[in-house]
């Protein structure tokens, strides 16, 4: 066996030692997806298996005060850090590769460098921040926005999850102050760099590994209707409230207007009450995601399903209210670190921007000079068991990182 032949089978079974003791964690046999929503158990054991593993490298893990996770290779306190990771938290049912790959990869490439000698003149940390699906609490990317102070915390504390569970409850029961939520300026200021690695949640990318431009703006609104809930067999056709009418009716609408403007628009999720089979529903909630390639669309999108829902609740006797739930503006990540990853991973690597959002986001958006890497997914599916990416591509994805680490680091 060739030397070549020899580092990549040892990478691959790094690789795989690693990805195998994460992969069960919160995995749904009967899906094949994940459940490891925030501060559930099984986010509580991948987050235990991080700390396992950052301590098994020799790495200072702290949590802060927003619950987010940090492993330090050098002291954060000389600042100008360079920083990667990503998140740990899925959608319900989702892949295992969105944000776990980041992490995954985060910690093989400090093994990489280590392999190589590397001794880093800037601070290299490893970051899991909480919630980035905004899957339990509703907002996304809530760890980060917290940290960055892009969201109010006395907010974030009442925050519920589908059990009427608070943030703040959360919190607690994990061991954390509720009362200490908030922005870390000192934290963040400490970071020169962040680069997150993650998968690509399309089909963009025909080799292993490429470099983000941006992420289009993009949020999420809460659509309450409210009707009158009665009996199913007695009530007269024109006698009948029913916010389902109006909610069926707002998923046609967000649906239109996205392919009218050239947007992308989903309602993947609806709470109706009292949800039964027989009953005319009360009320029906329903959640709107929407994401444009430029400001002035998502706006206009969402007036438009504003206004048609409203012309339709008068017809149906019911009541509305669109409230947004967190929204991100455009991102263009810093074009000079960007620049820094193509030079150092080869002039032919692909650069592409996201509909997608992602801690990296947020920081960039707080001032931090921050990218990403992504890596090639074939099947192009994400927040579904369907994502995947190869055990080859992710090797090349630690490369990669490894690569940008040493060259902004050491
Ligand atoms: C994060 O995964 C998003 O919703 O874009
Ligand atoms: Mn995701
Ligand atoms: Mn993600």
């Amino acid at each position: 066996m060739s030397t070549v032949d020899a580092g990549r089978d040892a990478s691959r079974d790094a690789w795989r030692s690693v990805w195998s003791s994460l992969a069960p964690i919160g995995r749904d046999p009967a899906s094949g997806g994940y459940l490891r929503l925030s501060w559930s158990p099984a986010d509580l054991a991948a987050r235990k298996w991080f700390v396992t593993e950052a301590r098994a490298r020799g790495l200072a893990v702290e949590t802060d005060r927003n619950g987010n996770l940090w492993a330090w290779w050098g002291d954060p306190a000389a600042g100008d850090a360079v920083v990667t990771g990503s998140h740990l938290d899925s959608v319900p049912h989702g892949g295992g590769f969105d944000g776990a790959l980041g992490v995954a990869s985060a910690l093989l490439a400090v093994d990489a460098l280590r392999a190589r000698n590397a001794s880093p003149r800037r601070p290299i940390g490893i970051v899991v921040f909480t919630e980035e699906e905004g899957s339990r609490f509703g907002v996304a990317c809530l760890g980060s926005r917290l940290l960055a102070g892009a969201v109010d915390p006395a907010r974030a504390r009442a925050l519920t999850d589908a059990s009427g569970t608070t943030l703040a409850q959360a919190l607690a029961e994990a061991g954390l102050d509720p009362a200490g939520i908030g922005p870390e300026p000192d934290r963040l200021a400490r970071i020169g760099a962040f680069v997150e690695l993650h998968i690509e949640q399309g089909r963009q990318l025909s080799r292993p590994v490429g470099v983000a431009s941006g992420i289009w703006p993009h949020g999420r609104w809460r659509l309450h209707v409210a009707g009158e809930g009665n009996h199913a067999g007695t009530t007269l056709m024109a006698d009948r409230r029913d916010p389902m009418l109006t909610a069926a009716f707002a998923v046609l609408a967000v649906n239109k207007e996205a392919r009218l403007l050239g947007a992308h628009a989903t309602v993947g999720r609806l709470v109706v009450h009292p949800n039964a089979t027989n009953a005319v529903p009360e009320t029906v909630t329903a959640w709107v995601d929407a994401r444009a390639a430029e400001q002035s669309t998502l706006d206009l999108l969402v007036a438009n399903v504003r206004r048609r829902v409203a012309e339709r609740a008068e017809r149906d006797g019911t009541t509305v209210e669109l409230v947004a739930e967190s929204v991100s503006p455009a991102v263009d990540f810093d074009a000079a670190l960007r620049d820094r990853l193509v030079a150092a991973l080869g002039p032919d690597t692909p650069v592409l921007g996201t509909a997608a959002g992602h801690d990296a986001g947020v920081l960039a958006t707080a001032g931090v000079p921050a990218a990403m890497l992504f890596v090639r997914n074939p099947t192009g599916v994400s927040h579904s068991p369907a994502e995947h990416a190869t055990d080859d591509d992710c090797v090349a994805g630690v490369a990669a990182l490894a690569r940008v680490l040493e060259e902004l680091a050491c």
